[in-house]
């Protein structure tokens, strides 16, 4: 293990409702933001940066693929090289052992709470729903790279803009020239949105599903009440 790679134990847990007391601050832990491309997630990480940094908490913000230099090398490669679907996962979870070791990791040791744009979900609703690749080969990759001292690092809490493709699709139209995954047709973003749904059905206390397909201030009020809901 890499001398980067803190103990992995020291986050306080999210429960599942009935369960023990939620921390009543995110700090040390380990938020991710999921949903298909066009969900409109940045705009809420940021506002949610803010709100927590107002309160005196430390947050680092984050994204995948990338975080740091190397992380960011490999992100230009996978959005704009063609490659096979093997390759497309070892270099997405290459970047995200570079990005725990060096970021992540070391982030959460010294207490903050790390506002991750994507993370492993990503993985199985893209590489795994989306291109159909080998999910239990999805899952030896996760083990290896998300192993620390004290387990294997999951976030603490996933957020999932959840959106139909169709909005998805109008929303992407107007945007910038699309990478990769932009150029991918409808139907292989509502096999990604399955996937995410799936990751959601399979671990309902982690994730928090919200209606992406609002206005902006709604999702963002949604938000802000499901939060709250959970004391954070
Ligand atoms: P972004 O534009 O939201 O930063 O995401 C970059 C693209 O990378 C997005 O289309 C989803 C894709 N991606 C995967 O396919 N697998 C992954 O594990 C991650 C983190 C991202």
């Amino acid at each position: 293990m890499s001398a980067g790679v803190a103990p992995a134990g020291a986050a306080p847990r999210l429960e599942a409702s009935g369960g023990s007391p939620v921390p009543s601050t995110p700090a040390g832990c380990l938020v991710t933001f999921e949903g298909i491309d066009g969900a409109g997630k940045s705009s809420h990480i940021g506002r949610l940066a803010e709100r927590w940094q107002a309160r005196g908490l430390q947050v680092e913000r984050t994204r995948e693929p990338g975080g740091t230099p190397l992380a960011e090398a490999l992100r230009e490669l996978v959005l704009q090289q063609p490659m096979d679907a093997l390759t497309e996962a070892l270099l997405i979870f290459a970047a995200r052992r570079d990005h725990l070791c060096q970021r992540i990791e070391p982030a959460l040791a010294t207490g903050a709470v790390v506002l991750c744009d994507r993370f492993t979900d990503a993985s199985f609703a893209y590489q795994g729903a989306g291109r159909g690749f080998d999910l239990d080969l999805l899952s030896t990759l996760e083990r290896w790279v998300q192993q620390g001292p004290a387990g294997l690092r999951q976030p603490d809490l996933t957020i999932w803009f959840d959106l139909d493709p169709a909005i998805a699709a109008r929303r992407l139209a107007a945007a910038r020239a699309p990478d990769r995954f932009e150029q991918q047709d409808e139907a292989f973003f509502h096999r990604v949105r399955a996937g995410y749904a799936a990751r959601c059905a399979a671990e309902p206390a982690r994730f928090l599903r919200i209606d992406a397909g609002q206005s902006l201030d709604q999702v963002g009020a949604d938000l802000d009440a499901a939060l709250a809901a959970r004391g954070w």
